[in-house]
């Protein structure tokens, strides 16, 4: 089931997001104990996390049953500046009582590319367990379709199986680390969060016309949130 929510402007999806990520955790702690989050990479989620960890919502999550997950990366530090994790670290983590032991990263410090996308395989077994349900999965949208880093034209996009891999993204120049399609669509729940009129060629593409590698995310049985301000819903077909 897809739900397409449009706000006036990014700070009310900043806080529509916040508030799903509120509901679903309460929702699958009570049902099983835990609630299972990949957080997207990017710049869009920053406004969302500062929100998860301001003093009026932090205490809304009850963090020590919470197991979060980067869900891309690049091949960077942790530290570095382009470092998805540090982004999340900065804005979330380091600011709510999330153990540091339920934090699924990719390791890019480890080894080569395919070493680490194996490393953060094991760690969402570990923790998870095999091909796990994500309770919830946030995505960005790239104003060329890709999502995660499912950029178009890549061999991530073709992977059947595998829930986590390296992606050689030649128009990057760069190995990136990302979660599959078999991954995102296995979710209880995922949703895009897209703000700028920068993004709404692409929103429209991916939505009015099915195109792009974002065009594929279809959770089998979950539920699909497009949460949009107007600049990004703006080239939307009515509905
Ligand atoms: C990344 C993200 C990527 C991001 C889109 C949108 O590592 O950059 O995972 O998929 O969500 O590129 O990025 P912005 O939110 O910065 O526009």
């Amino acid at each position: 089931m897809r739900m397409i929510e449009i706000f006036d402007d990014k700070d009310a999806v900043y806080l529509r997001a916040a508030e799903l990520i509120i509901e679903k955790a309460a929702e699958a702690i009570e049902e099983r104990g835990s609630f299972s989050l990949v957080l997207a990479g990017g710049s869009t989620p920053r406004g969302i996390y500062q929100l998860l960890a301001s003093p009026n919502l932090r205490e809304r999550i009850d963090w020590p049953r919470v197991v979060a997950v980067i869900g891309d990366e690049r091949n960077v530090s942790p530290d570095h500046a382009d470092s998805n994790y540090r982004m999340v670290r900065e804005n979330l983590l380091e600011h709510v009582p999330i153990p540091e032991n339920a934090v699924v990263r990719w390791e890019p410090e480890i080894g080569n590319p395919d070493e680490v996308a194996l490393n953060f395989e094991k760690q969402l077994t570990d923790k998870l367990g095999p091909a796990p349900t994500f309770d919830l999965v946030l995505l960005g949208l790239g104003d060329d379709g890709h999502t995660a880093s499912l950029f178009p034209g890549t061999s991530a996009i073709k992977e059947p199986d595998r829930y986590a891999v390296a992606n050689n993204v030649p128009q990057l120049s760069t190995d990136r680390f990302t979660l599959t399609f078999p991954a995102v669509n296995n979710a209880a729940n995922v949703a895009f969060v897209v703000t700028g009129r920068a993004k709404a060629a692409a929103v429209s593409a991916v939505i009015d016309q099915q195109q792009f590698p974002a065009a594929r995310i279809i959770p089998k049985a979950g539920r699909l949130y497009w949460l949009l301000d107007t600049d990004a819903a703006s080239l939307l077909a009515a509905r």
